[in-house]
């Protein structure tokens, strides 16, 4: 197989003087911890501490092996909560695997990374790529698993062949495979490449796409620990919160929980992006100030601070005001009335217009919608003719209250949350912008006045 190179991204990086994870703005740091984007191997990793926590748990570290059930409570005690988007506490899920299921059993690792504005596990699975394979080695050992699988987001290629060379190293050195560093704990686990639908990011049409099906949800339940992958218990966790495992293992789940807080323990990546001076990766523990991350990345570009999407495109936006007072974890953001989701910060300074951003918004989830059940398929395509209409100076009156109604009526009636993820966008905007949806009617043109969304406009033609 033709080795992996990732130099000409990291050139790319340097060139556009985005520094991604390489940098030492992060806080606290436990996953991209000393990173330069060449340490990659299995040699580095090891000088690092690497494998400690998969030899410790298997009594090959100089102590007493951990039972199944005592890794399990370290995840509970920890407060990991999975960094794939609904933040839903690891340890509990882990528990809901039948251990004692006598057929085959799954572990699914979510790498489908399509949330806009997310660029988190990318970056683990290019550069501390064994972190990830040894998260999911304990995770097997923990749940009674003999075969996993990577689910790799189709677009990234060179990422794809990069975890596929990590995955030889972790073998050829007994970290997987048969009798694991001399144990009686055998673990394989194969790499997975989508094709890039955001759709097979949701875990059921994940699931779906790896048994070579078109990756459309399932409706649940049955959740994947009961029927997953080929009808067999499955436990899916997103690439970042395997990558947690290892530290919670070697520090134990009352220190992880200590490093963020109460109910939200640990470290969070947190991609920022949009107007930003240094957008990128942020590692920093759960419950910091969102000022604090916002100074990390250079603070706000082009203008003032209008508005921030705290948790990727599906999660609602909040205002500026509401935003420099919160900080970054699961229970503030959602008690502020949006959603930490998958950790991507899109902010926004105020030459923005929301009518547009909307638009472009809604674009995606009327593209990315599978197509199974009618109020997501029609929905997300009448919610953009509607935006559309609006951006483009045809909005009437009428229509703010036609977009709610068809975002009410999209959430929670659909098989999968992506309804969901494309009506709270809507709900967020109208919430807290409402006057420039109302500026766009009455006066055909934007309230902010920004040029460039003003110039971008008038090139459009409106599609009929
Ligand atoms: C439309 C949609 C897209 C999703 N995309 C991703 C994704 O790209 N990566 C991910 O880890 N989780 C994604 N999720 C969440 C997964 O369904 C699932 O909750 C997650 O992988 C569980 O892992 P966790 O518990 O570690 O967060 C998506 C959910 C929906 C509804
Ligand atoms: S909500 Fe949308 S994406 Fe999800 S299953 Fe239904 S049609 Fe497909």
């Amino acid at each position: 197989m033709m080795l992996p190179d990732l130099d000409h991204l990291l050139a790319r990086f340097k060139a556009t003087g985005q520094e991604t994870c390489f940098h030492g703005r992060h806080v606290n740091a436990q996953i991209y911890a000393g990173l330069d984007g060449t340490n990659w191997r299995l040699a580095d990793y090891e000088k690092r501490g690497g494998y400690a926590a998969l030899k410790k748990v298997l009594g090959k570290g100089g102590g007493e092996a951990m039972t199944p059930d005592q890794v399990v409570s370290e995840l509970k005690l920890s407060a990991l909560r999975g960094r794939g988007g609904a933040g839903f506490p690891t340890g509990l899920k882990w528990s809901f695997m039948p251990r004692q299921f006598p057929g085959a059993k799954y572990l699914v690792c979510n790498s489908d990374e399509g949330e806009p504005g997310t660029c988190k596990d990318r970056d683990l699975l290019a550069f501390n790529p064994h972190m990830v394979i040894e998260g999911m080695a304990i995770a097997a050992y923990a749940m009674g698993v003999k075969l996993g699988y990577n689910y790799i987001h189709g677009e990234i290629f060179e990422i794809y062949q990069r975890f596929e060379e990590a995955l030889r190293e972790a073998r050829e050195a007994g970290y997987l495979g048969d009798g694991i560093l001399g144990s009686s704990f055998s673990f394989q686990l194969h790499a997975h490449h989508g094709f890039g639908a955001y759709i097979c990011g949701e875990e059921t049409g994940l699931l779906e796409s790896l048994e070579g099906k078109k990756g459309q949800p399932r409706f649940k339940p049955p959740f994947p620990a009961s029927f997953g992958l080929y009808g067999k218990p499955t436990t899916i966790n997103n690439t970042e919160t395997f990558a947690a495992v290892p530290w919670i293992i070697n520090h134990g789940g009352q220190a992880y929980l200590e490093c963020g807080k109460p109910n939200n323990g640990g470290t969070k990546i947190f991609s920022v992006v949009g107007d930003v001076n240094a957008p990128g990766n942020f590692e920093v523990p759960l419950g910091t100030p969102f000022a604090k991350l916002l100074e990390l990345a250079g603070g706000v570009k082009g203008g003032a601070l209008k508005a921030v999407i705290p948790g990727g495109s599906s999660a609602p936006v909040l205002p500026a005001r509401v935003m420099m007072d919160l900080t970054m974890d699961y229970d503030a953001i959602a008690k502020a009335g949006s959603m930490l989701g998958s950790g991507a910060v899109i902010v926004m300074n105020d030459t923005r217009c929301m009518v547009r951003s909307l638009l472009r918004l809604n674009y995606f989830y009327m593209h990315e919608s599978c197509g199974q059940c009618t109020p997501c398929r029609e929905g997300t395509g009448w919610l953009w003719r509607l935006i559309d209409r609006i951006e483009h100076g045809k909005g009437r009156k009428e229509d703010l209250d036609l977009l709610e109604s068809v975002a009410f009526n999209i959430k929670g009636r659909t098989i999968c949350a992506l309804g969901d993820a494309a009506a709270m966008p809507v709900e967020g905007m109208l919430k807290h912008f409402r006057d420039e949806f109302v500026h766009h009617i009455e006066h055909k043109r934007c309230a902010v006045g920004a040029p460039a969304a003003d110039a971008a406009r008038a090139a459009e033609a409106t599609p009929a």
